[in-house]
């Protein structure tokens, strides 16, 4: 059966509210890739029902980023999860989800803060207001998210447990393309060169995780190395940090819980990418 497309909350909470199975959901900004397809297959293997939202969300754009330019094709996802099966695609405008009396926001403090926080202030604040909103209205057991967003997955973690609600978030692996790019739908806005300079992300991150294979556990050393090595790859360092998973405390000996984090910018476009370093 094709994918229902549904605009409207009031259509979207009938349909779920209606299904006695386990409900799946997987949100999106549409413009999928291999990894948003992932999530989808794990909610199908999981789920009786599977739903998915594509939503360009204006609220987790500062003025200067690029919601204007951020890639949209509706036809091609269509087609996408057609093929996959899906039940239910969640697809409303901005008009359905922020009317113009719209006036209540989200925040968890702490960690919205650090990281990608820190260059992007009101991000978070524009995710969890929107995923509240569409865990409100698909009502899901399992949504399942990727942890190339590994702080978007521990913010909202927190919110849904804060706030009491019943909607279990599945992280998911990183999916990368074979030379090693985390996959992402801005790796769109890369040219050839710039395509191969942003290898130096995840390059970084092997380096990093030899380097604690060798024995080194001081975040200071492994900062060094990469930095260097990034410089000298072009990308532009927005961030490079080392932090506990579970609540992304920062720490200053790398353990079985340590992830290296990384935010570069490649040109113009600025790429995320995520590990655990002490396998
Ligand atoms: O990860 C994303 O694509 C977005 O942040 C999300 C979770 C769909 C909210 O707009």
């Amino acid at each position: 059966m094709k994918p229902e497309i549904i605009t409207s909350i009031s259509a979207m909470k009938k349909l779920t509210g209606k299904h006695a199975g386990l409900t799946g959901f997987v949100p999106t900004m549409g413009f999928l890739q291999e990894g948003h397809l992932s999530l989808v297959r794990l909610a199908k293997k999981q789920c009786d029902v599977v739903v998915v939202s594509i939503y360009v969300n204006p609220t987790q754009f500062s003025p200067s980023e690029d919601l204007a330019s951020y890639p949209r094709d509706f036809e091609r996802d269509y087609a996408l999860l057609a093929e996959l099966e899906v039940d239910y695609i969640f697809f409303p405008d901005n008009n359905e989800m922020y009317p113009p009396d719209y006036n209540t926001w989200v925040e968890v403090k702490g960690i919205s803060e650090v990281l990608c926080g820190r260059s992007r202030p009101s991000h978070f604040r524009g995710v969890t207001t929107i995923v509240l909103k569409l865990v409100n209205i698909v009502q899901p057991d399992y949504m399942y998210m990727g942890e190339k967003d590994f702080q978007q997955i521990t913010v909202l973690k927190k919110m849904l447990k804060d706030l009491n609600s019943d909607t279990i978030i599945v992280p998911c692996p990183i999916v990368r393309e074979p030379d090693g790019l985390a996959l992402s739908s801005r790796n769109k806005y890369l040219d050839e060169k710039q395509r191969q300079d942003a290898l130096c992300l995840s390059k970084a991150v092997k380096l990093a995780r030899q380097s604690v294979a060798q024995g080194c556990r001081n975040p200071e050393v492994i900062l060094n190395i990469i930095t260097q090595f990034i410089t000298a790859a072009h990308g532009k360092i927005d961030y490079i940090e080392f932090r506990q998973s579970n609540d992304l405390s920062a720490t200053e000996i790398i353990d079985k819980e340590t992830r290296i984090f990384l935010a570069i910018y490649i040109g113009k476009t600025r790429l995320i990418d995520n590990a655990i370093l002490l396998q």
